[in-house]
């Protein structure tokens, strides 16, 4: 296929019968969002992540959506060709779709994103349809969905057991209400790749295997610089914290025995 200038939700769709596989990265800023987005990323996801990666809450609970608005607004104005997704946070659409549908078009106006993306599934089947109706495109998010993290106990594997049938039940429902595409997050492989063959959107896997259309990492865990030891899912790509910290290391060397600023950095008269 020929290779797009703007990637749009039905780019992603094409992909999907093309058998192509697509990328996505979250982004909180505005320089990250450029090189992912030179780098030809194909969907930059301005998650909720924010909350733990920008904010340093401890789970994307607290995030609201007048925090997520600057971070949609400084990734949406630097990006020329990647698809631009916004988190609905976590009490920004639960309470009605008219709710959703307000705040859904408060982050299009003032982030300039493309879609907006929110968790879950049959039970935000009004809310997606609502949204697509008035003009929003809407990427769903099942699995583990990190905003439901205390009634589902935690950072939990899902699909499994009982949960098997009900996850692909939920993957049809967004896909019959309108969503573009589906994030699966943590299940088990060989579900993502039964619900990946049965829809025919778009599936964007984060621990969910191999099979699904495109996949995403949370920028900060792909480029080594999240704290601790890396998720299973996640592959990192790069090690920029150990490479920042060693540059902040030399540069305080080089202030303390004054060979930083040289010559060269000095004005003259
Ligand atoms: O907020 C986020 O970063 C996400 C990804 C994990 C998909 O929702």
């Amino acid at each position: 296929m020929i290779e797009p200038k703007k990637i749009r939700t039905s780019t992603l769709e094409q992909f999907k019968v093309s058998g192509k596989k697509f990328a996505c990265l979250t982004s909180y800023d505005h320089m990250t969002a450029q090189i992912f987005d030179a780098a030809e990323i194909d969907v930059i996801l301005v998650g909720d992540s924010a909350a733990d990666n920008a904010l340093g809450y401890s789970t994307t609970l607290p995030i609201t959506l007048n925090e997520m608005i600057p971070f949609g607004r400084a990734v949406a104005g630097a990006v020329k060709r990647a698809l631009v997704v916004v988190d609905l946070p976590f009490g920004s659409y639960e309470v009605s779709p008219q709710q959703a549908l307000e705040n859904s078009i408060k982050v299009m106006k003032q982030t300039a994103a493309d879609a907006v993306k929110l968790e879950g599934g049959a039970t935000r089947s009004d809310t997606i349809q609502l949204l697509v109706a008035n003009g929003i495109p809407v990427m769903a998010h099942l699995g583990f969905t990190p905003q439901s993290v205390n009634t589902l106990g935690g950072f939990k594997i899902q699909g499994r057991g009982a949960g098997h049938d009900a996850l692909i039940e939920d993957a049809l429902a967004v896909q019959t209400a309108g969503a573009f595409a589906v994030v699966l997050e943590m299940i088990p492989a060989d579900l993502a790749a039964i619900i990946s063959e049965k829809l025919s959107i778009p599936t964007i896997g984060i621990g969910a295997g191999s099979a699904t259309d495109g996949q995403i990492l949370v920028w900060t865990d792909f480029a080594g610089l999240s704290g601790g030891k890396p998720r299973k899912f996640v592959r990192r790509f790069a090690e920029i914290g150990q490479t920042l910290s060693e540059a902040a290391r030399a540069y305080k060397a080089a202030v303390a025995d004054s060979s930083f600023p040289a010559k060269e950095n000095e004005f003259e008269n």
